[in-house]
């Protein structure tokens, strides 16, 4: 069945891949997008891919009631909402926490009141796994207990409480996924990350190296109490983690109100940054030179997900390997070595 679908934040990372993901299945979508750490140029290149027009485009901040009216208007009723809007640099956030408040706190606060208004009250939101903070006992399951140790965690855990009350005050349909470690690509080589300057996060900092953009890999301590000394993370296929926000989004709909689901969504296998490494080279037959050096401050030792629940209520899995997730992020960035804004 076609549904009219809301998406903010819908030209970024996770969200791009998402759009593809609702355009294949015959969905209509609006997206509203500020272009702050995205392209428009992800959009044009996701209705290419899908070979779909059902995309209309409204620029504009989440924060900005006026803007998400403008969405909620610009054709018929919207069936639900998927909300990626929002910062994600845990530095950042700890450097301006309230930019972060901001942003993501009263970013959802001003999207739920504009769905209260237009009477939709079904929402996917973007969560994250560092809502755990330092866990010690792993598989994660999502009933073991929040403990944000950042602004960018504690912003998000603020938001599922806010969403959770939603749900306990009326006809509200929420799901939060908290998502793991999302990589790689679409296999199109099309569309992909695209971070500003240098890399915060492992993947993207492997492909430029490979890529010679970046002399050497440095990894941030080989002391931590994991098998080879370095961290290990639970990364997942981008193309794995859309597809999961379609199927939420599909569960909500067909569920009575009030609803309320909290998921993690990963593989539920870890993997060491010395793992990845392995795994990129194995996968491309290129050489990444690494050095070792200190811990980066604010990183944990090890992220696992149980990944069961969204297994038993979605019926999803994350079904991508490695080499697959190496693969399609080495083809992206071979395509697009200066990422949406062309060639340097
Ligand atoms: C993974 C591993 C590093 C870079 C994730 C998200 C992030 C944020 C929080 C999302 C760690 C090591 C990394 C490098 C390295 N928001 N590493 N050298 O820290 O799990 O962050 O959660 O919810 O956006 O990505 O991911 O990719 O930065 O690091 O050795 O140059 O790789 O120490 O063990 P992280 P990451």
């Amino acid at each position: 069945m076609s549904r009219r679908v809301l998406i903010t934040g819908g030209a970024g990372f996770i969200g791009s891949h998402t759009c593809l993901v609702l355009l294949e299945q015959g969905h209509e979508l609006v997206v509203l997008d500020n272009f702050d750490n995205s392209s428009p140029e992800a959009l044009r290149r996701v209705q290419e891919l899908a070979g779909s027009t059902q995309l209309t485009l409204v620029e504009g901040d989440v924060r900005d009631a006026s803007a998400v009216d403008k969405a909620f208007g610009s054709g018929g009723a919207v069936d639900g909402v998927i909300h990626f809007a929002g910062l994600k640099a845990v530095g950042e956030s700890v450097g301006n926490p309230l930019l972060y408040w901001d942003v993501n706190v009263n970013g959802s606060r001003v999207l739920a009141a504009a769905m209260e208004r237009h009477g939709c009250r079904t929402l996917v939101f973007s969560s994250t796994s560092t809502a755990y903070g330092e866990p010690e006992t792993f598989p994660l399951r999502e009933d073991m207990p929040t403990a944000p140790v950042h602004p960018y965690a504690q912003t998000k855990v603020a938001v599922e409480q806010m969403l959770a009350a939603l749900c306990r005050s009326g006809p509200w349909r929420v799901a939060s996924l908290r998502y793991f470690n999302p990589v790689g690509a679409h296999p199109s080589g099309q569309i992909g990350e695209d971070p500003m300057g240098i890399p915060n996060n492992l993947f993207p900092f492997i492909t430029q190296v490979a890529a010679g953009r970046r002399e050497q890999l440095r990894i941030f301590g080989q002391d931590y109490p994991t098998p080879d000394g370095t961290g290990i993370r639970d990364y997942l296929h981008v193309m794995d983690l859309a597809e999961a926000h379609g199927k939420a989004l599909e569960h909500l709909l067909q569920q009575p109100t009030p609803y309320s689901l909290t998921l993690n969504i990963g593989t539920g296998r870890g993997l060491s940054v010395l793992e990845v490494v392995q795994g990129f080279e194995a996968a491309t037959g290129l050489t990444i030179p690494y050095e070792v050096v200190e811990r980066r401050p604010g990183d944990v030792p090890r992220l696992e997900a149980c990944p069961q629940t969204a297994q038993i209520v979605l019926g999803w899995s994350a079904r991508r390997t490695l080499e697959e997730m190496c693969r399609d992020g080495w083809a992206w960035q071979q395509a697009n070595p200066s990422g949406y804004r062309g060639p340097t």
